[in-house]
């Protein structure tokens, strides 16, 4: 995946557009979201979006969840993944391009992403008849890159990250005249994102909280925002990657501050420094902020697809993985909505989600054993493992590295079982009827390579 990634930055270095000229290093600042004079939105902008994007974006259900037994909170899940392309930046991006001016409507507007505004501007750009281009870093997933040409877009890949490929955009605005559109923090994007806490109210009664993932803070300030203005007593809370905590620093720092992010299941979060419009605007109705740990959104991801059948990425799954996690507690017992909030997630990714999810469970356990190489020896391991209950998926046995005894082989098994309860028979199983045993906690590591 990451050479395909590299083999579009290749293409495009070649193209014309590539060359290197001192006017690219220089840095434009967008007028619309400055450290000088943020913008801290109102509930009528809100409502105004509301308004205006209606037959645009789709109404998505919030509608109550089968994780309430497992989380022991009245859990309602609003489903924004079920927007067209797949996640509720539809809303900003709908409002932003049905709000530009003629002038605008006819240079087109740009912007750079990680993949999910990107996707929504390329979407309802086509469907308005505004040109789009959008500029992505080599590390947004390749599903999206490709699903933005789909929706005929034109694609840059370029910047190792946001940073760079921002800066590449903004120097394309100035030169082409076509406005910059943030996908975090111009205000008619947070606007446009308010409108699903809206929703959410109208949907739900009585809630309790709201628990909401953070990148760039666009969807938490216009949720917050919604939220707050119509019920005062609803708890807003904000999770974040503990790989990208851009908030909470933020929150620590009293304003935006650029941070080292590292790579994470959440890509969609992934974003070094908030918007300077959203932090104004969130800081002070945020209650709470959660930092979630990589094994709880894979978890999560997983518990979505097992009980509710819903396919979400990292990001959208961050609320729900502070639930698991037990960093939630205090709303045991409450009525909580948590947006779910993006589903593009790529399959491969998805397919290790779901065994580092498994693995976290105890129910993929992976262990070698150290067993007799006269014949019979490894068919007796199958045979007591079989009597456990436990199902092998693989199996390989390897003789060159025991060094101490030449009638040995070692066999490292990946088996499922039912439950930790499940596993830890068979890890008491082999203990007591082998003498050198290795369980080990993780099958493969999942963040490393995207
Ligand atoms: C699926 C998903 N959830 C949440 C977020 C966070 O939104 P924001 O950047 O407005 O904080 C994003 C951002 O791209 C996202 O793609």
């Amino acid at each position: 995946m990451v050479n395909d990634q590299k083999q579009y930055v290749e293409m495009w270095e070649e193209s014309d557009q590539g060359e290197q000229t001192e006017e690219n290093q220089q840095y434009f600042e967008d007028p619309q979201c400055t450290a000088d004079s943020p913008q801290v939105l109102t509930f009528p902008d809100i409502t105004s979006a509301a308004f205006k994007i209606k037959t645009g974006i789709i109404r998505t259900p919030c509608v109550k969840s089968h994780l309430s037994a497992i989380t022991g909170m009245d859990i309602y899940l609003k489903k924004d993944f079920l927007q067209f392309t797949g996640s509720f930046k539809e809303r900003g991006a709908c409002y932003a391009l049905m709000m530009l001016s003629e002038e605008q409507r006819k240079y087109g507007v740009i912007s750079a992403s990680l993949g999910n505004h990107a996707l929504a501007l390329s979407y309802h750009g086509h469907r308005l008849g505004v040109h789009v281009t959008v500029v992505m870093p080599i590390i947004a997933p390749i599903m999206k890159i490709q699903c933005c040409k789909q929706h005929g877009a034109e694609v840059i890949v370029k910047g190792n990250d946001m940073k760079e490929a921002k800066a590449h955009a903004m120097n394309l605005a100035q030169k082409k005249g076509f406005t910059y559109i943030n996908g975090y923090d111009h205000p008619h994007i947070i606007s446009g994102q308010g409108t699903l806490g809206l929703e959410i109210v109208e949907q739900v009664e009585d809630i309790d909280a709201v628990v909401v993932p953070v990148g760039g803070g666009g969807l938490i300030a216009g949720v917050a925002l919604a939220v707050k203005s119509l019920h005062p007593n609803i708890k807003v809370i904000g999770v974040e990657s503990e790989r990208c905590s851009s908030f909470s620093q933020a929150l620590e720092a009293g304003k935006p501050v650029p941070i080292t992010i590292q790579s994470t299941l959440a890509d969609g979060l992934a974003v070094p420094m908030v918007g300077y419009n959203a932090f104004v605007t969130a800081a002070p109705l945020i209650d709470k902020m959660v930092l979630v740990k990589e094994e709880w959104l894979a978890i999560a991801i997983l518990r979505l697809v097992e009980l509710e059948k819903c396919v979400v990425e990292g990001a959208g799954a961050a609320g729900l993985a502070a639930i698991l996690a037990g960093q939630l507690n205090e709303l045991k017992g409450k009525k909580v909505v948590i947006p779910l909030c993006g589903g593009n997630i790529d399959t491969t990714i998805l397919g290790r989600c779901l065994e580092r999810g498994l693995a976290v469970d105890g129910r993929l356990v992976k262990f070698s054993v150290t067993v007799s190489d006269r014949p019979g020896g490894i068919a007796d391991l199958c045979k007591l493992v079989n009597k456990t209950g436990v199902s092998i998926k693989d199996i390989i046995h390897e003789r060159a590295w025991i060094a101490s005894d030449v009638f040995s082989v070692q066999v490292t098994v990946v088996c499922e079982t039912m439950d930790k309860e499940h596993a830890n028979k068979l890890r008491q199983v082999l203990n007591k009827n082998y003498t050198r045993v290795v369980f080990g906690d993780t099958i493969n590591p999942i963040v490393n390579d995207f």
